[in-house]
């Protein structure tokens, strides 16, 4: 990694981001996930943590084996077992990358690892050796780092680039850094260290203070060079530095900064939409850079200004970070070449199959909405063309509810070219009908969450339902949409279950 004024950016939606509370993503989703960060031009991939689960783990190599461009880099701890499963996953990449981490706060040795100063800085070594025999890319992540002795972090990082760490992570774990004070820390490390020109450093911020993005940008001024951080500033607790934020502050204050990144910035919508439908975590309206508001001017003096001229209060263009609005719509009357190419517009490639499920989804929609908008197409595509296979598709649904009526759902489920029916009861619609599912697949999902938002505005809107089903020791998000809620909700529930489904099928394979 060459260029001083290059920022390279390492994506940890899929690792840190993964860890949010609530998130759990199957092998393909985490797939979708990965090829579409490929577009958006991240630096590095960070595919999870393949010790953690056979799931992360197969998550990591399919990720390694298929997505082309970035490095493909796997979370271990700082022992050799951990090391040993991160390379059988991500040694298939044309450029794979070993992240290995060792806590070196006194807090975190003390209480987590009980371990003393010198033992976790022979660990780290041994660790960074190690693993550089199997991988030319090693990074070192210093765990707590800025709560961390500083003299002692100072020798740790030579060690560890002695040993061989190419990339030396220095986190704000815990999210306590503010940005004079971290931009100092990264400084004493960039002056003290002896061997530092021969390493990137890079930086990884937690967001408890909603500080993130700014102590990253400060690590930055002060000599970082990578750039840890998460799409939508999903990650642990209140999450990581989110990606979109840095990127376009680099972008929009480059004078200041001059700094470059290698993203597609039309890309970072649909990556953003893409990571929250995935993820089932929503986006708050005033979110910068792709909330529904960021663009949006409500203010008459404000809408007055812009018509006149954007920059008065505009300080970058929706559509550089591809958000995309049009006034044309679809219908039923719309066929399929419409349809594509208005789909082609929006920046979707779909091949025939894909295409194929979502322009039935579109004619079924088409059916009951008069019209179609961009919104509801994005919401359409992501529903239909990357669903998983459908073992059991909902055939047919009648709910009987209402204030005086014990709520009674008859459900007919297709599966393969037989169609089954059942109907049960339930405290509401949607209880009856997933015990109505549940009594035709004799699979017992636990629905653990349950959110609901409209696509569009409206009464006729599409409602998506983002659902979270624990079936058995995992937990799956279904995801469904329609005009009707209650369809929507089963959708949701069949849709996890198909995915369930699919992770039987894909393990009982290996
Ligand atoms: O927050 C943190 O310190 C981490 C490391 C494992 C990089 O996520
Ligand atoms: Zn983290």
């Amino acid at each position: 990694m060459g260029d001083k004024n290059r920022i390279y950016l390492f994506d940890t939606t899929l690792r840190d981001g993964e860890q949010s509370p609530g998130v759990s993503l199957n092998v393909e989703e985490k797939l979708e996930i990965a090829y579409q960060l490929a577009s958006l031009g991240v630096d590095v991939i960070e595919a999870g943590f393949p010790i953690s689960s056979p799931g992360d783990f197969q998550a990591v190599k399919t990720i390694a084996q298929k997505v082309k461009g970035p490095i493909i880099a796997g979370l271990c701890r700082a022992t050799r077992m951990d090391i040993d499963r991160g390379w059988e996953a991500v040694k298939y990449s044309e450029s794979p990358r070993i992240h290995t981490f060792l806590a070196t706060s006194d807090i975190h040795l003390r209480h987590k690892l009980q371990i003393s100063r010198e033992a976790a800085l022979e660990q780290a070594v041994e660790a960074v050796k190690y693993a550089r025999r199997f991988c030319p890319d090693v990074e070192f992540s210093a765990e707590d780092a800025y709560r961390s002795d500083v003299d002692y972090l100072a020798q740790v990082i030579e060690a560890v680039i002695e040993a061989g760490a190419g990339v030396v992570n220095l986190p704000d774990t815990v999210g306590y850094a503010v940005p004079e004070d971290f931009g100092a820390f990264i400084r004493t490390f960039m002056e003290r260290v002896s061997n530092i020109d021969r390493a990137i450093i890079s930086v990884h911020c937690h967001d408890d203070l909603g500080l993130a993005v700014a102590n990253s940008l400060a690590g930055v001024v002060n000599g970082a060079r990578q750039i840890e951080c998460a799409v939508n500033g999903i990650g642990e607790r209140a999450g990581n530095a989110s990606l979109e934020e840095i990127v376009m502050a680099l972008y929009t204050r480059k004078a200041f900064y001059q700094k470059e990144t290698g993203i597609n910035y039309q890309e970072i919508f649909p990556t953003s939409r893409l990571v929250s439908s995935m993820t089932g975590m929503l986006i708050q309206p005033n979110k910068a850079i792709v909330g529904d508001n960021a663009f949006a001017h409500e203010s008459g003096i404000h809408q007055d200004g812009v018509m006149k001229e954007r920059s008065t209060y505009e300080i970058m263009s929706p559509e550089l970070v591809g958000v995309f609005k049009s006034n044309l719509v679809l219908g039923k009357h719309s066929g399929r070449h419409a349809f594509n190419d208005r789909l082609r517009q929006l920046g979707y490639n779909l091949d025939e199959n894909e295409l194929d499920r979502a322009f039935v989804g579109f004619k079924e929609t088409a059916d009951k909405k008069k019209e179609i908008n961009d919104d509801d197409l994005h919401a359409l595509v992501k529903d239909r063309a990357r669903a998983v296979p459908e073992r059991f598709r909902l055939d047919y649904l009648q709910i009987i509810a209402g204030t005086r009526v014990i709520p009674t759902a008859t459900i007919r489920l297709a599966i393969e070219d037989k169609v089954f029916e059942a109907t049960a009861t339930g405290a509401g619609p949607v209880e009856a009908g997933c015990h109505a599912i549940d009594k035709i697949t004799d699979i017992y999902g636990k629905m653990i969450d349950y959110k609901l938002q409209a696509v569009t505005s409206g009464k006729d809107a599409l409602g998506e339902v983002t659902s979270r089903i624990k079936i058995g020791e995992n937990v799956y998000n279904g995801r469904g949409l329609s005009t009707d809620i209650i369809e929507a909700s089963i959708k949701s529930y069949v849709n996890a279950i198909n995915k369930y489904y699919y992770d039987l099928t894909l393990n009982s394979q290996e």
